[in-house]
This record gives structure tokens, C-alpha cells and sequence, in this order.
């Protein structure tokens, strides 16, 4: 046999090989050659059971994604799925890595599944926008049960080895080193067992109770959409009396919906797009890193502790530099609480809270970070602060430390300028709470080596970050795209909309909250000039009643002490009064208007963001709003939703209200092209 799947004959046992890296994707020479595999076991008389199993570091990742979209070759998996379970000699599955999706499917038509104890098995289609859709919703609820289904398939989260095994979706846990011969010694044991474990001949129970919790549950992670219903109407399906061919018929048909509509085709724009932002445009995959042993964070202020948190649960040492004992001790204390709540939560084991905490090295000697080998600076925004800091550190660190500023629109190139190494230099823009949002800016300064922006790219991956390489501009990809929209909103204000409506027709959209409720969330005090008398805006307004958001239970909206919003008169007589000293009236505002200025000038930004060169492609942009802003990943990001709507539409809606069209964004609607 040629090509990724191999067979090996061990006396009565043939054991199917895949050698397809880097996931073992099951692509169509994976799929021929287990169908080959399969044939050749049934045909040798020598063969009394069979083994599936991947070399590499995983077993069946699912399905090869590259391959959606396109015309299915032969044969396809559902049919591999049911030669296996058909098959009428034993087939073991010996699992190791992940078995995901259409691999986690694969087992489920194997009659027996054993497992190394660090396996993971799940079905995440759901993530993709999709649903198991070679059995896996008819076969789970019928091996494991409703709930574990609906968990599996709505949820997408994978299991333990040892959780599955409690679920019955694995037989056996192997010998974390031993699998092969543990897989091989089990096809014997059950060599001659008949007849055959099917899970197609079992029958599933119906839970109603269960699923109608399960919906209540998850709402508002479901919100919005389409998938985890489609998820859970096959689970249904799989337990209300119909066959196991009716559940498989309703199984395709609500797969090809999920499959053709734009919210899967988003979804798996962001599966890539995330990968691919982590590649760097121009410099060789293979360049030397410099080694981060120990980290240096100045500042240990909300931003300072959040970012050095996840160096620690990276198990990278901290050094964290304050200007007074008093912050120093807030800030430390603000990081162990966060680690005994993870704690007492479950999250993380108390001895992993320990051990990050006893990596933490707190000081207000600035000395004590001549030996790291990346410093990253948190203060405020204050260019003369951090020029001095820079300074400083300059003098302090040893050569070849990377030292890194956290600012979330300052120059970087000046900020490299008051250094002797400005090949050292570049910004790290965590999102607030950085130990939570998973997304980095990392800013790419005019003089920053090549070495230096691959080695935080990958220091991104090792502290579970996505990051993305920006250039140098005010706000970079992220904060530069929000402007327009809040002076877009700002705009609809004072021409009649409410900030309920404008964050109505957002949250409606898919976003978590409206740019109204950002800010007092955030904070309406936020660059406020602080002078109560100079009153130029609506937010100057606000801010100089003390309406500085939910810290101060009032600011675009009046909270309860619950922070439950409701509308505020008060705010309404701002607006008014600012309208009529500015002449203006009151219309009717549409949500389509909405819609246009405030997301269709983030798109014309975001096309002038790649006009000027300050992302590498549109999908990093796509990232920066998904993991940075809570953009629904079910409409794909920013620019691929201009994608989706028509990129004609986008221009005109902008030319309709006056503003200046990206030259990018107009040839690309001229010539019918997408950003993605
Ligand atoms: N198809 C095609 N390519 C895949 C893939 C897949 N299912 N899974 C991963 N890859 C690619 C990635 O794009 C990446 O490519 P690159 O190196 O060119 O960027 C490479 O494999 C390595 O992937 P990761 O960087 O993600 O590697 P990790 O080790 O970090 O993670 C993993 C491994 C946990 C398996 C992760 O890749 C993953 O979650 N994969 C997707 C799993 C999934 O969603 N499976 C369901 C597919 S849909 C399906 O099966 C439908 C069926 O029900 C009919």
C-alpha cells in the first residue's frame, strides 16, 4: 500500500497505520486507505482482529478542513465510518493525542476503543460551526447517553481518557508508553467475542428534562448561533424512536445546511486565520529565538499583574518592579487572589497557585532586572514616563534582552529611540484583563530584528496568547478601528439615537456589549482632561457630573447596585442640551444607519490599515476583533463580514453618508474581490 495509511501483520492481528502529519487529518488518500485497510483485513482468513491506530503526535484530528467547500472525493467518511462498524472481524481503536471530530467518529464505528490516560476525545465541530456529521451525533447519545452527547457535540469541549472511560465512549485505558502492544494484546482478548459491539444496534434514551436544561444552561453561550441547536436537534433525534438510518438522514441533512451557510464558512475562516497570524511575513520560520527564562514587568498595576499571571502560569519566572511598596503590595496581592480564586474554583490546582506565586519576585529595585531577558513596561500613557523608563532600562539589562512596552497606541519608534538598542525594542499590547484576553498586538517597530519579533511571537504561544504583528500607528489594528465607531456613535447622539438603541442594534449584531456600555464599563473618565469647567463633549459632560460608568453606578446609563442598566433621563438632557446649542435636530435614526456608520467605517479603517501596511493580511485584522473585542466569530471578524455582505454594499452604504472610501476597499468592490 502506498500513501499515508500502511498495514503491518503481528500473527492474528493487522494493525492499520496513518501517517498523515501533522494531525492526521482524515483527507481522501487517509479515508481510501482505511478503506483498503479494512478490505485487506476481511480478506486475509489469517486476521482475527484489527487496530487503527496514527503514528505522530496525534491520533485522527477530524476531518481535513482544507478539504470543505470543495467537491468530496470517495470515498466519504460517514461510508468509511460504517464499513468499519460493519466489518465482521473485531476493529480496535488505540488512541493517542487527540481524536477530535471526524477522528473521535472513526472510534465510534470501531467496536472497541482503548486510550493512552493523556488522551483527549471530543467532537468540536460545533466550534467550526458544524456538527459531527459522520454519525457521531447518532452514535454518542446511543454509546454515552443524551447528556454526555450534548455536552460533546454543543459544547465542543474534548474529554479525558479517564472521563470517557467513566462515559463508555473508550473500553480500555492503555500504558501511556505501551499503547501499541496494550491495543494489540486487547484485539486478542476480544478476538473471538461475538456478536460485534455495534453502536449503531444500540438504543439511546430520551431525556427531555436534560436537554431542556442543558438549553437554559448554555443560552447565552449559544446566543447567536446557528450550530449548537443543529447539535442538539440530532441528539434529539437520536433518542426519540427513529432508526439509526433516520437519525443518520436528519444527521446529513442538517450537517449540509450548517456546511453551506456563512456561519461555518466564518467559523473555519477563523480556525486558519488564526494560525496564520502567527506567521511572519519575510522572515524564515527556522530563525533562532532568543531563550525567555525570566521576565521583568514595571508597573504592577491592573495591566502589570494581569500580563506577569501569565508568564507565571507559563512556569516563566517574574520580576515585578514598582515605584512604591504600597502599589507593589496591591499588585501582589491583587495576583495571589486571583490564583486562590482560580483555585477554589477548580481551575487550577492550589500547588500550581503556589508554584506561580513563588515565581514572583516583587521589588522596587529596578536593578533587579539587569538579569531578564525580556522586560515589558506597564505604566501610564505618558510618552515622557516611558522614554525615561526606556532610558533606564537601557542602562540596566543585560544585551540581547527584548524590552517591550505595553502601550496601547504610543509611538514605538520613539519609545525605541531612547534606547541604544532599538533592534531590542518593540510593543506588547495585552488586552485588559491580560490574563484573560487571549489576544497580543505585538508592535513591530521600524528598527525591531527580525529575531526579536519571532521570538515573541512564539512567547505568545507558550502563554496561550493569539498574537498578531502590527505596525507602528495611533491605536495599531485594534484600538485605530474602534475610533471611527465611537465617534461615529458619538455623532448618532447627537442626531437623535439613544445610547440604548445604539447598543441595542450592536448587541443585536452579535457584539457583547455596545459601545455605550464599553465605556462605562471601561470607564467615561478614560483621557478625560480632568478640568470640571471645560465642557467641549458629551462625555466631558458626563464626566464632570461623575458619570464615570458602573464605578460610579451612573454614566451613559444608571446602575442599581446589582449594575443592572436602565436608560438615564439625566444623559437625555445632556444630549438635548448639546444639541440645541449646536443648532441641530432631532431625527429618526435607523438601525441600518447604525449599522453603516459605526461598522461599515471600522471596515474602510481596517482597509486602510492594510493599505498603509500595518497588518500583515486581512484575516489578522479578523483576529485582533474576534479574540480583542468579543466580535461574534459566527460572522468571521470585520473584513471578512464586508466579505460577506458584498464589498459593493460597504462602499456604497459609506458613499451614501459622505466619507472618504479606502482606495483598497473601492478596487476591491470594483473588481467583485474579498479581503479573505
Ligand atoms: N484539517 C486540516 N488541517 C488541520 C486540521 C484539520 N482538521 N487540524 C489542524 N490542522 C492544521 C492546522 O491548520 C495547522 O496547519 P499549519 O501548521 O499550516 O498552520 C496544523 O494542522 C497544526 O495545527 P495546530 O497548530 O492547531 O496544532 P496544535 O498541536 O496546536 O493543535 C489540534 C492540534 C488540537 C488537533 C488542533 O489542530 C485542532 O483543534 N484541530 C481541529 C480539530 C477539529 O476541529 N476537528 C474537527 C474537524 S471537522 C470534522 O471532523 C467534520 C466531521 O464531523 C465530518
Amino acid at each position: 500500500m502506498t500513501g499515508p495509511i500502511t498495514t503491518e501483520l503481528h500473527d492474528d492481528v493487522l494493525v492499520i497505520i496513518s501517517n498523515n502529519p501533522p494531525v492526521n487529518a482524515l483527507g481522501a488518500a487517509v479515508r481510501q486507505g482505511l478503506e483498503a485497510g479494512i478490505k485487506e483485513g476481511l480478506a486475509n482468513d489469517a486476521v482475527k482482529a484489527m487496530v487503527i491506530r496514527c503514528d505522530g503526535r496525534t491520533f485522527f484530528a477530524g476531518a481535513d478542513i482544507t478539504e470543505f467547500g470543495r467537491p468530496m472525493q470517495e470515498p466519504g467518511l460517514p461510508t468509511v465510518v460504517d464499513m468499519i462498524e460493519m466489518a465482521d472481524k473485531p476493529v480496535v481503536a488505540a488512541i493517542h493525542g487527540t481524536a477530535l471530530g471526524g477522528g473521535c467518529e472513526v472510534t465510534l464505528g470501531c467496536h472497541y476503543r482503548i486510550a493512552v490516560p493523556s488522551a483527549k476525545i471530543g467532537t468540536p465541530e460545533v466550534k467550526l460551526g458544524l456538527l459531527p456529521g459522520a454519525g457521531g451525533t447518532q452514535r454518542i447519545p446511543r454509546i454515552a447517553g443524551v447528556k454526555v452527547a450534548l455536552e460533546l457535540t454543543a459544547k465542543g469541549d474534548p474529554m479525558s481518557a479517564k472521563m470517557a472511560l467513566g462515559a463508555g465512549l473508550i473500553d480500555r485505558v492503555a500504558g501511556e508508553d505501551s499503547l501499541v502492544a496494550d491495543a494489540i494484546a486487547f484485539a486478542r482478548d476480544i478476538a473471538a467475542a461475538r456478536p460485534l459491539p455495534r453502536a449503531r444496534e444500540k438504543t439511546a434514551k430520551a431525556d427531555p428534562e436534560a436537554v431542556a436544561a442543558f438549553k437554559k444552561d448554555n443560552a447565552k453561550r449559544f446566543r447567536g448561533f446557528d450550530a449548537p441547536a443543529a447539535n442538539i436537534a440530532c441528539v434529539e433525534k437520536a433518542a426519540d424512536g427513529s432508526s439509526f438510518e433516520e437519525g443518520i438522514a436528519f444527521e446529513r441533512a442538517e450537517f449540509m445546511k450548517l456546511m453551506m451557510g456563512v456561519q461555518s464558512a466564518a467559523q473555519r475562516h477563523i480556525f486558519f486565520a488564526e494560525r496564520q497570524a502567527a506567521k511572519i511575513d519575510g522572515i524564515d520560520p527556522k530563525i533562532a529565538l532568543r531563550p525567555i527564562k525570566k521576565v521583568g514587568v514595571i508597573g504592577a498595576g491592573t495591566m502589570g499583574g494581569g500580563i506577569s499571571m501569565n508568564f507565571l502560569s507559563a512556569g516563566i519566572p517574574v520580576t515585578i518592579v514598582e515605584m512604591a511598596q504600597d502599589a507593589l503590595d496591591r499588585g501582589t496581592g491583587t495576583i495571589r487572589k486571583n490564583y486562590e480564586a482560580s483555585a477554589s474554583k477548580g481551575r487550577i490546582k492550589p500547588e500550581q497557585a503556589e508554584a506561580a506565586m513563588g515565581a514572583l519576585t516583587a521589588t522596587l529595585d529596578f536593578a533587579a532586572l539587569a538579569d531578564c531577558d525580556l522586560v515589558i513596561e506597564a505604566v501610564y500613557e505618558n510618552m515622557d514616563v516611558k522614554k525615561e523608563i526606556f532610558g533606564k532600562l537601557d542602562a540596566i539589562c543585560k544585551p540581547g534582552a527584548i524590552l517591550a512596552s505595553n502601550t496601547s497606541y504610543l509611538d514605538v519608534n520613539a519609545i525605541a529611540a531612547a534606547t541604544n538598542r532599538p533592534g531590542d525594542v518593540l510593543g506588547m499590547h495585552f488586552f485588559s484583563p491580560a490574563n484573560v484576553m487571549k489576544l497580543l498586538e505585538v508592535v513591530r517597530g521600524e528598527k525591531t530584528s527580525d529575531d526579536v519579533l519571532a521570538t515573541v511571537m512564539a512567547l505568545a504561544k507558550t502563554i496561550k496568547k493569539v498574537a498578531v504583528v502590527a505596525g507602528v500607528c495611533d491605536g495599531f489594528i485594534g484600538n485605530r478601528m474602534l475610533k471611527p465607531r465611537q465617534i461615529e456613535a458619538m455623532k448618532l447622539l447627537m442626531e437623535g439615537a439613544t445610547p440604548e438603541q445604539i447598543d441595542r442594534v450592536h448587541v443585536a449584531f452579535g457584539m457583547p456589549m455596545g459601545p455605550f456600555q464599553m465605556s462605562d464599563l471601561a470607564g467615561v473618565d478614560i483621557g478625560w482632561h480632568r478640568d470640571p469647567t471645560r465642557i467641549e463633549s458629551i462625555r466631558d459632560a458626563l464626566a464632570a457630573e461623575g458619570r464615570w460608568g458602573q464605578k460610579t453606578q451612573k454614566g451613559f446609563y444608571d446602575y442599581d447596585e446589582k449594575r443592572n442598566p436602565t436608560p438615564s433621563p439625566r444623559v437625555a438632557e445632556i444630549i438635548e442640551d448639546f444639541r440645541a446649542k449646536s443648532n441641530m435636530q432631532k431625527r429618526e435614526i435607523s438601525d441600518e444607519e447604525i449599522i453603516e456608520k459605526t461598522l461599515y467605517t471600522m471596515v474602510n479603517e481596517g482597509a486602510l490599515i492594510l493599505e498603509e501596511k500595518m497588518a500583515q493580511r486581512a484575516s489578522d485584522i479578523d483576529v485582533v476583533w474576534i479574540y480583542g473585542y468579543g466580535w461574534p466569530i459566527y460572522r468571521g471578524g470585520p473584513m471578512f463580514w464586508a466579505d460577506s455582505e458584498g464589498l459593493k454594499k460597504i462602499v456604497a452604504g459609506l458613499e451614501k453618508h459622505g466619507f472618504a472610501v479606502s482606495e483598497l476597499l473601492k478596487s476591491k468592490a470594483e473588481s467583485n474581490g474579498r479581503f479573505n
